[in-house]
């Protein structure tokens, strides 16, 4: 058992608001009495406001992909934390390995993201995560432990933070880690972080992402140091989705 489950829903470039809004009515049937697991909904930027709307009353949180460190300015196609909490946002994917790897994003620009969405007031979802040819040239270790030291350089109180483990080969690709894989990154992961932030990086969740799906969540959940999972084709669909959520819910204690 667990003492705790965290299932992200990360939309990426998905879903109108009014899509979102009739995901939302169809979970909420489909979820009844489903309270034991933190579920967040990370909708694109255009649906956050009215997403918002939907979730009063549901015992779900609300997250955005992204944003900008700074507060305002000329960053045109930037989004700034304000903006977000304006729009209900408690949860900000930062890092994640598509802004990576197809937007040039680097470990100096996450940290700032990072230090900024924590000094707001929102929770990063904090993604780490190497790719085929780092895990085969053996140099996963260096790769993680770079992308963490330098990414949360700086971070006094992580109140809130979550961690998503998500390595690049496994995302969309239908080839998730497996349950060894995946205990030895979050060791690492979890080793690397408290070396960042002191003990108190213990106690930050750590998420698996990648290839996550109806079927392999209940096994990949056991897993040691899975807190839960950032999920994305198969949170497309409302009944695949809360599939994930109930697996989870099993091995959460009362
Ligand atoms: P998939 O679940 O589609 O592999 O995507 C994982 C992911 O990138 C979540 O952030």
């Amino acid at each position: 058992m667990k003492l705790r489950g965290y299932v992200a829903a990360n939309w990426k470039m998905n879903k109108t608001a009014e899509d979102a809004r009739s995901f939302v009515e169809k979970s909420s049937k489909l979820l009844l009495n489903m309270e034991k697991a933190k579920v967040i909904f990370c909708p694109p930027f255009t649906a956050l406001f009215d997403m918002d709307k939907s979730l009063q009353g549901k015992p779900w949180f609300l997250g955005a992909q992204n944003m900008h460190w700074e507060a305002s300015g000329a960053f045109t196609g930037e989004v700034s934390s304000a903006m977000l909490k304006a729009s209900g946002v408690q949860y900000v994917i930062l890092g994640h390995s598509e802004r990576r790897h197809q937007f040039g994003e680097q470990n100096d620009w996450i940290n700032k993201k990072v230090l900024k969405a924590l000094s707001s007031g929102l929770k990063p979802i904090f993604c780490v995560g190497e790719t085929l040819d780092e895990r085969q040239s053996g140099n996963m270790e260096e790769v993680l432990k770079t992308q963490i030291s330098e990414g949360l350089q700086g971070t006094n109180d992580p109140s809130g933070m979550l961690i998503a483990y998500e390595p690049v080969w496994a995302i969309g690709t239908g080839q998730n880690a497996n349950e060894e894989q995946i205990e030895e990154a979050h060791k690492l992961v979890s080793t690397f972080v408290c070396d960042s932030l002191g003990d108190i990086g213990k106690d930050i969740p750590v998420l698996y992402g990648g290839s996550v799906n109806s079927e392999n969540a209940g096994s990949l959940f056991k897993a040691e140091g899975v807190d839960g999972f950032l999920v994305g084709g198969a949170s497309l669909e409302p009944e695949s989705f809360s599939e994930i959520i109930k697996e989870v819910e099993t091995f959460i204690k009362e």
